[in-house]
């Protein structure tokens, strides 16, 4: 018996490793999509709202980068990149707003 416990335990680091694996990699483009960011985004050119690689440039040295645009995106705003505004992006769980911004950052 007892090996029981031994094999629900790799069961569970192989089941977390896999969470952990499939989530990131098409999860937040397909987000950004489904919430429409895209209409305003692009990765690498400017449209309405600045381009991702250029936000992700711009908070690189930033340790705050993941909280400040966390709020910017929910609050909405305008100034940072010119006069158009940014609409508050409402209808967003934090942990969706967590996943855009982390994708988001990881265009530097
Ligand atoms: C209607 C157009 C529009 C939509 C939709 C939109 N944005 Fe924006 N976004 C903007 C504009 C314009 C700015 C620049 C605001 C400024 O100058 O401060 C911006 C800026 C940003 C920034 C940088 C903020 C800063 O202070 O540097 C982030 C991050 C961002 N948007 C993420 C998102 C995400 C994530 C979504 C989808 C949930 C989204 N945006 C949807 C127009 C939009």
């Amino acid at each position: 018996m007892k090996a029981v416990p031994m094999i629900d335990a790799r069961l569970a680091v192989a089941a977390l490793a896999a969470t952990f694996v499939s989530l990131p990699a098409n999860a937040s483009p397909e987000l950004a999509r489904s919430k429409n960011c895209v209409a305003c985004h692009h990765a690498e050119r400017r449209m309405i709202g600045p381009p991702w690689n250029a936000i992700a440039l711009r908070y690189a040295d930033n340790a705050n980068a993941a909280q400040l645009l966390s709020a910017k995106v929910v609050a909405g705003g305008s100034g940072n990149w010119g006069q158009m505004p940014m609409p508050p992006q409402a209808n967003l769980s934090p942990d969706e707003v967590d996943a855009l911004v982390r994708y988001i950052l990881s265009y530097k």
